[in-house]
């Protein structure tokens, strides 16, 4: 992997580049007075909010209120991660992008052009070869796809034969040199050279730019291997790339939740169905690779398994990988299907409402961890109880220090029937000491270093609303946060209407403006400067609003746990109705679909 770029490169680049040229270029401006008008490429309008301001390096619409710098406007129009849409930028201005120093390099990127073009190439002729291949069009009907999303997905068919790519992409050395190199032919020991991919149906791998990097090619009867894949190239690494991933995000640039599912079968079969937001690893493990990526763009990831053996193997396995990145206000759950079903299956048989329904009555992790930890002791033993913590000890571990993992404690200390303070000593000191009474252990479960970013989330969203005033004005409001009691929400609404109705007030006015506010407004110097650790090209507004939708969100599930963990005949009719409706919002915010 290629070093970090210096985040002063960065800043000049930013700083230098004009705006008004790179957004021309792609989408039509009118000057207006000092700034330039269009009309809003991020959504549909006809008469023009979106404006471009050269002097401030910003654009901001004030229809949706998308804005940002013209890194962000690249990522957001061209679709790239901010690290592509730098080096677009710096390509535009003819400059190398330095990297810091890595232990290797990769590929020079004109080395990699090549191989893209030819991967692209060769899925051009994967697919003009299946119109013409009567058996694998029926081969796909026949698993349910049509040719709308066969051509969403880009599939084809590898025809049998020896030299179908080969002699249609590899005239010349340089070219047969790059085929190989691109894995779509291969070598046997005699140095003869023909194609990977023979017979088989060809599902192209995209990266998060939509190039193709390598393909699946699946058999179409009973034979082995019933999938090959493309091997390790320069520009495919199968531990690090998820299928579909593009192809959700062209369907919802930002999905409220991903899933994770087994098969590039399941992903092309859900999306047939309209359940757009599925991606699958390549095979392998999820890795953390992975689920950083997935966090992303998502703050809610779904994995979906068969309920077999192996599911819940692979299951467990996920839910270890995904501990460290528990950070507050992002939801994992795990959805667990019956022996011998896959997510294409129960979209084939039941349509998108079967699985819907199923992914309703997905576990939310701290539930499956609790079950999963429970069927494996005596709850009803001393024992067994502290076997539970021994087993807690290490998971909670993971978990980076905060507010979920306190919550996760609380839980378990709940099942166990034990004081949250007296489990947390168990799991600190070492489930085989005898639980002595108030030992703090110097090496308690928090073996993690903190966050470094703001500690609460209503901290983070006031931090948000302070440094970026101009993002938050327009932000959509979760029905119900403002009546919630906790610090800080008071000042979120005041400060969210003082950025709503002064558009250009400055974070620094902002914070002096407030300081007098009582509830924490003397904090907000400090929080002036916090370090969010967010990506400098990050959009504010929907990052605020997503913070928003998990303090609510996590406002109603604490609620909710502390009237359910109540034997029901104690609580009042009240209590009752209260619980029964605060189910009713929280699905509002988990529901079902994409
Ligand atoms: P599955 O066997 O569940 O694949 O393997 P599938 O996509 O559901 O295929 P269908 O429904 O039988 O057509 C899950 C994933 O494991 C990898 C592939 O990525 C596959 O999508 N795999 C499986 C291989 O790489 N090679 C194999 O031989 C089998
Ligand atoms: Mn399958």
């Amino acid at each position: 992997m290629a070093g970090r770029i210096p985040q002063d490169f960065i800043n000049d680049l930013v700083d230098r580049a004009d705006i008004v040229e790179i957004i021309s270029s792609r989408i039509q401006l009118k000057k207006a007075g000092r700034e330039y008008k269009a009309c809003c490429p991020f959504h549909g309008e006809k008469t023009p909010s979106f404006t471009v301001s050269p002097d401030k390096g910003f654009y901001h619409c004030f229809g949706c209120g998308a804005h940002g710098t013209v890194v962000g406007f690249l990522m957001e129009h061209d679709r790239l991660e901010f690290v592509e849409a730098v080096e677009e930028l710096a390509s535009y201005y003819g400059q190398d992008v330095p990297r810091e120093r890595s232990s290797y390099n990769t590929e020079s990127p004109s080395g990699n052009a090549a191989l893209y073009e030819l991967l692209n190439k060769a899925a051009e002729r994967y697919q003009a070869e299946l119109r013409n291949d009567q058996a694998a069009i029926e081969y796909l009907k026949q698993r349910g796809l049509d040719g709308k999303t066969a051509a969403d997905f880009r599939i084809g068919v590898g025809p049998a034969g020896w030299d179908f790519i080969l002699k249609a992409l590899g005239k010349t050395d340089t070219d047969r040199d790059n085929l190989l190199k691109a894995g779509l032919v291969t070598k046997n020991e005699e140095n003869r050279v023909y194609d990977r991919f023979r017979g088989r149906i060809m599902f192209p791998i995209r990266d998060g730019r939509g190039r193709i990097i390598g393909f699946g090619g699946r058999v179409m009867d009973n034979s082995e291997p019933k999938y090959l894949n493309s091997p390790e190239t320069p520009v495919f690494h199968k531990g690090r790339e998820l299928y579909g991933l593009y192809e959700a995000r062209q369907a919802v640039r930002n999905p409220e939740r991903l899933l994770v599912v087994e098969g590039y079968m399941d992903v092309v079969a859900l999306a047939h169905h309209g359940i757009r937001n599925a991606v699958a690893t390549l095979g392998t493990a999820t890795t953390p690779d992975h689920l950083r990526t997935l966090f992303r763009f998502t703050l809610e990831i779904v994995f979906c398994f068969d309920g077999d053996k192996a599911g819940r193997k692979a299951a467990w396995r996920a839910l270890e990988m995904t501990l460290p990145e528990l950070k507050e206000g992002r939801q994992v759950r795990f959805l667990f299907l019956e022996e011998g079903a896959d997510p294409d299956s129960v979209v084939r048989d039941g349509g998108a409402a079967a699985f819907n329904e199923r992914l309703a009555q997905s576990l939310p992790l701290s539930e499956y961890l609790i079950e999963h930890l429970k069927a494996e002791t005596d709850l009803n033993s001393l024992d067994g109880q502290a076997r539970l913590a021994e087993l807690a000890r290490p998971l909670l571990g993971a978990i980076p220090e905060g507010v979920y993992r306190e919550l996760l404690l609380d839980r378990l200390a709940a099942e166990v029937g034990m004081p949250a303070e007296r489990l947390g000593q168990h799991l600190g000191s070492g489930a085989d000491a005898p639980p002595a009474p108030r030992r703090r252990s110097a090496q308690s479960a928090a073996p993690q270093p903190a966050e470094g970013g703001p500690k609460t989330l209503i901290r983070k969203a006031v931090c948000l609303a302070l440094q970026h005033p101009e993002a938050i004005g327009g932000a959509q409001v979760p029905d119900g946060l403002f009546d919630l009691p906790n610090p800080g929400i008071a000042l979120l609404n005041d400060l969210l209407q003082t950025a709503a109705e002064n558009p250009d007030i400055r974070p620094a006015r902002l914070a002096e403006d407030f300081a007098d506010h009582p509830d924490g407004g003397t904090h907000l110097q400090t929080l002036l400067v916090q370090d969010l650790h967010l990506d400098p090209g990050a959009n504010w507004q929907q990052e605020f609003e997503q913070t928003l939708v998990a303090i609510l969100r996590q406002e109603l599930e604490r609620r909710i746990r502390s009237l359910s963990a109540r034997p029901a005949s104690s609580l009042s009719a009240a209590e009752k109705t209260e619980l029964r409706e605060l189910y009713g919002q929280l699905s509002g915010h988990h529901g079902a679909g994409s």
